[in-house]
């Protein structure tokens, strides 16, 4: 299949993702928490924004997913909605949002959709949440599911470590994602498993796979923008590709903004009034 792209839809659906699946074209998914980067990756033409839960690590500091709440969720979802024009949003729904029963789950989920106007929301898990799945698919707000590493258990898992190696492992997680699939879910993201475990799911279902360290079979590609434009310097695991070091570029032009400061070389003539 050419990676050479057919012409560019005008707003990217749940409907388009699937289309894009069946005719083998890959799926391109970032992370954005604010107007102005959602704003460039937007207009750079990227198919999915994922207003990750990772906005506890990269935004707010903490080290976990677990602090973030629903009200900042909100927050960082309304931004990004109000910069994009093509892109799908996807807001990850926050730990403690939807765990409790699947009517907060759905009270969640509708706060979401109604203060952000964002189109779909993100929850981890697999069987345990289905009930929840349901309800808020039967209030019409599409579902990404989140297998494998999911950040919000990182307590019960204990490490960062890649996920479903033992067979045992790998099977709960074939049989949880063949779960989201038929409870409605329009994508699934699997995170940091196996290359093989990845490729069998996304052969075996039929809705769009997104991948995230979890090899090249998959239906397309996830990544958190700070991590992939080396904002971030201190978590290098081997998915991760960085295409840019933006933390030595901020660096080196905040130093060079300095010296002019304490030189008297900014502002110049033709800079002030
Ligand atoms: O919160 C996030 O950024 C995510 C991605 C890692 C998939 O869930």
């Amino acid at each position: 299949m050419s990676v050479a792209q057919t012409e560019k839809p005008k707003r990217i659906t749940t409907h388009v993702l699937q289309e894009m699946k069946i005719r083998g074209e890959k799926i391109s998914m970032l992370t954005a928490y604010d107007y102005s980067m959602a704003k460039i990756i937007d207009r750079a033409g990227i198919d999915v924004i994922l207003v990750g839960d990772s906005a506890s690590n990269v935004m707010a500091g903490y080290e976990t997913t677990i602090p973030i709440t629903l009200d900042e969720m909100i927050y960082h979802a309304a931004s990004v909605v109000r910069a994009v024009e093509r892109s799908l949003v996807v807001v990850d729904m926050p730990f403690g949002s939807y765990q409790g029963n699947s009517k907060e789950a759905l009270n969640s989920a509708i706060r979401i959709m109604k203060e952000t106007g964002a189109h779909a929301v993100k929850l981890e898990g697999g069987a345990e949440i289905a009930e929840s799945i349901t309800r808020i698919l039967c209030a019409g707000i599409p579902v990404m599911g989140h297998l494998g590493l999911t950040p919000q258990s990182i307590h019960k898992f204990g490490t960062f470590v890649v996920r479903a190696r033992e067979e045992e492992e790998a099977k709960k997680l074939v049989e949880d994602a063949h779960v989201l699939e038929d409870t409605g879910c329009f994508s699934v993201v699997l995170e940091k498993i196996p290359a093989r475990l990845g490729a069998q799911v996304s052969q075996e279902l039929k809705i769009p796979i997104i991948g995230i360290g979890a090899g090249r079979f998959v239906d397309g590609q996830v990544l958190v923008l700070h991590d992939m434009l080396g904002i971030t310097h201190d978590f290098s695991p081997r998915f991760l590709r960085r295409y840019h070091n933006l933390y030595q570029e901020i660096t080196s032009s905040v130093n060079n903004y300095i010296t002019d400061v304490k030189n008297l070389e900014f502002p110049n003539d033709k800079e002030q009034y």
